[in-house]
């Protein structure tokens, strides 16, 4: 018998994560501010992104940064394809002006749509958990000429770079891959640059200690 209870997708298997349900654990989540790190109080907040007046949040799950950037006036789209984790923001979130909660895949989503944002961003979401050789192509076109796609994710250590692959139902259970692409700065710059996207900027904000895990922060534009 697996030790543990299996997921049969990666939907699914977001549907446990943090916070575990809010249920019990502190109802609303903080969105005063918006986080780019793993750190409190460390960090740019919404200024990272520059001025935008409409963005698109890609693997939202609580939707705080969203919710966060959208009370500084910016339009917010939210996505995410875990039913928990939305189900759950439309209850924290459901009546928060400028705030779109949408469930869906964020590949099938963007790849329908035919809006166009001044930002997409994922704050370690969807760009942390999907291939950016198949992510940054449906990302370029939904941008307005001269759009930011920004993303945050957890500093890969050397000497593994790349995708790295956690077993979404442990090493006793069915298999499923949750890959987390954990791409170096040069690597990560490489992409975008290849994928058409101009002055692309990725650096390591170092942890809030010295010697601790930072993180990694890109910004890149739509030609
Ligand atoms: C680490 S969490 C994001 C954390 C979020 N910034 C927060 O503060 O709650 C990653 C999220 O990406 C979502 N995700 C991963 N791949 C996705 C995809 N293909 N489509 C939609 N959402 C996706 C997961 O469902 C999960 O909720």
């Amino acid at each position: 018998m697996p030790e543990q209870p299996q997921h049969r997708t990666a939907a699914e298997y977001w549907d446990t994560f943090w916070p575990s349900a809010g249920e019990g654990s502190g109802g609303v989540p903080d969105a005063s501010r918006m986080r780019w790190t793993q750190y409190p109080f460390h960090g740019p907040g919404a200024e990272f992104l520059g001025r935008p007046k409409t963005a698109l949040e890609i693997g939202s799950a609580s939707c705080v940064a969203g919710v966060a950037l959208a009370r500084t006036g910016v339009e917010v789209t939210c996505v995410d394809f875990s039913s928990h984790q939305m189900e759950r923001a439309r209850e924290w979130w459901g009546d928060e002006p400028n705030v779109t909660l949408v469930e869906a895949d964020v590949l099938a989503y963007l790849d329908r749509t035919d809006q166009h944002w001044d930002c997409v961003f994922s704050n370690w979401g969807a760009a942390f958990f999907i291939d950016p050789r198949v992510l940054l192509p449906l990302v370029l076109p939904r941008l307005r000429p001269g759009g930011l796609f920004a993303f945050a994710q957890v500093e890969p250590l050397a000497p593994c770079f790349g995708p790295q692959i956690k077993y979404g139902n442990g090493y006793r259970g069915e298999k499923l891959a949750i890959v987390r692409w954990m791409l170096s700065n040069r690597q990560w710059t490489e992409t975008l640059e290849r994928h058409g996207f101009v002055d692309v900027e990725v650096v390591t904000l170092p942890g809030r200690e010295p010697g601790w895990v930072g993180t990694t922060m890109g910004r890149a534009y739509a030609p």
